[in-house]
């Protein structure tokens, strides 16, 4: 198939890689590891990871992805470098894994919405967050969200969803916005600032060194990077788009909901008297559910953002879902709604463990993220910077004046900066998930 459909409008792809990668990742993932990880030190080396790192590697794949018009195993070969198919195979194992309990996690806020509008999330915010997050429950609820991705994507029926999301973003934004304004007004809203915003210079590069690894993870999963997610929607676009101007609007996106959804949880956990990192994987449902308690109308109002969080996390849960289904499907010649409801099956046994133990879903999130999409990051930076380099250029020039100023710089740090930090990145990400097994399960 040569002739590809391209995307009809420009803000048709923004709006898909937007919708790919603003999901829990932002709302859900950010606040907890910045919480688990020393606040405001962590918000410093993961914004200067999503410049210096996260915005070249994107460039990275829509380049890979426009030039090729493949899929991310096939743009390899497109590309005349079969070999470096490799890297794609390790996306693919990651979208499998993380898929596996990201359905898991949707389950999570499907519970919270039911709960909204059913009589609230009892006396103990806390106590309610763990008896959501495993169990039966968790796992019925984990079938629910992943029946319902096969479901919208065998039947064909994404676009109205994304069409959907469209609404739900927006209302996601306005009401972060809304909450982070009243969470202004509370108690414990200073000294959650200072915990989230104002980092301890003097000890920041000694703190780089634990920080890196989660800090890094999180940048390629909120991009929904190293998973070829981004070069597949690339492959639709046409030459006549500005991608440096696609990748800033959705790294501005993406990275200001994260920073909004800090300003909501910070202040609300201090306020609760719950220290940041306590909450764990429960910080967004327990500050959020506490929260809304108190507020008049808070249970509708907490119905309502639960279930425009659950509309993001299914524009991104497709995303994920597409690559692991084409990856199928192309390899094997396989027909596409049966592989679909066959991996949705096989995918929901996968991550049963970790709607039983939230043990599982750190082991699982931290080997799919810390490493297999630092790895990924690594093996396609070295592949532009150093195998396809003058092609790559030239694709990123296409589509607007350039005087190759910033290939050069994209170039630059894509030879050296990147693959250096993802490396040292790697290393320090396989120890410590080395610590973590050994701590957890011996
Ligand atoms: N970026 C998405 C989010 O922030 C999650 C995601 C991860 C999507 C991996 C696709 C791939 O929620």
């Amino acid at each position: 198939m040569d002739e590809r459909a391209t995307w009809a409008t420009r803000i048709g792809f923004i709006l898909a890689a937007a919708g790919s990668a603003v999901g829990l990742g932002n709302i859900w993932r950010f606040p907890f590891l910045t919480g688990e990880s020393g606040g405001a030190a962590f918000l410093v080396v993961y914004l200067l990871l999503v410049v210096g790192v996260g915005v070249p590697v994107l460039l990275v794949e829509f380049v890979i992805g426009r030039r090729s018009n493949r899929n991310p195993i096939g743009a390899f070969e497109r590309l005349g470098h079969p070999g470096w198919k490799a890297a794609g195979a390790v996306g693919a194992i990651a979208a499998f894994i993380i898929f596996s309990y990201y359905s898991v996690v949707g389950g999570w806020v499907i519970q919270y919405v039911v709960a909204s509008f059913t009589g609230g999330y009892g006396a103990d915010a806390e106590a309610f967050f763990l008896s959501t997050a495993s169990g039966t429950n968790a796992i019925a609820y984990h079938g629910l969200f992943m029946a319902t991705v096969a479901g919208i994507v065998a039947l064909g029926i994404r676009n109205g969803l994304e069409k959907a999301a469209t609404v739900m973003v927006p209302t996601v934004v306005v009401l972060l916005v809304g909450l982070a304004g009243y969470g202004a007004t509370l108690d414990g809203a200073g000294a959650a600032y200072s915990y989230y915003l104002a980092p301890d210079l003097s000890t920041i590069v000694g703190d780089a060194v634990s920080i890196l690894p989660a800090a890094a993870g999180q940048a390629f999963y909120t991009l929904s990077l190293g998973m070829g997610i981004m070069i597949t929607y690339a492959s639709y676009i046409g030459e006549d788009r500005n991608l440096l101007q696609d990748a800033g609007v959705i790294v501005v996106l993406d990275t200001a909901i994260a920073l909004l959804a800090g300003l909501v949880v910070f202040p609300f956990l201090f306020t609760q008297g719950i220290e940041p990192g306590e909450g764990g994987a429960g910080s967004i449902f327990i500050s959020l559910a506490g929260a809304f308690q108190q507020l008049p109308g808070g249970e509708l109002l907490g119905g309502v953002f639960f279930l425009m969080l659950l509309v993001a996390a299914l524009t991104s849960a497709f995303s994920i879902f597409e690559v692991v289904v084409s990856y199928i499907t192309d390899t094997f010649d396989v027909n596409r709604v049966p592989t679909a409801l066959g991996m949705a099956a096989v995918l929901f046994v996968v991550g049963i463990p970790t709607a039983l133990d939230l043990t599982y879903l750190d082991a699982y999130d931290l080997f799919a993220n810390n490493i297999l999409l630092i790895l990924s990051g690594l093996l396609l930076s070295i592949f532009i910077g150093w195998v396809y380099a003058g092609e790559a250029v030239e694709e990123l020039g296409k589509g607007r004046a350039s005087d190759g100023r910033i290939e050069a710089i994209w170039l630059t740090t894509l030879r050296y900066v990147v693959p250096i930090v993802l490396a040292i990145t790697l290393a320090l990400s396989v120890r410590d998930y080395i610590g973590f097994l050994q701590e957890s399960f011996l």
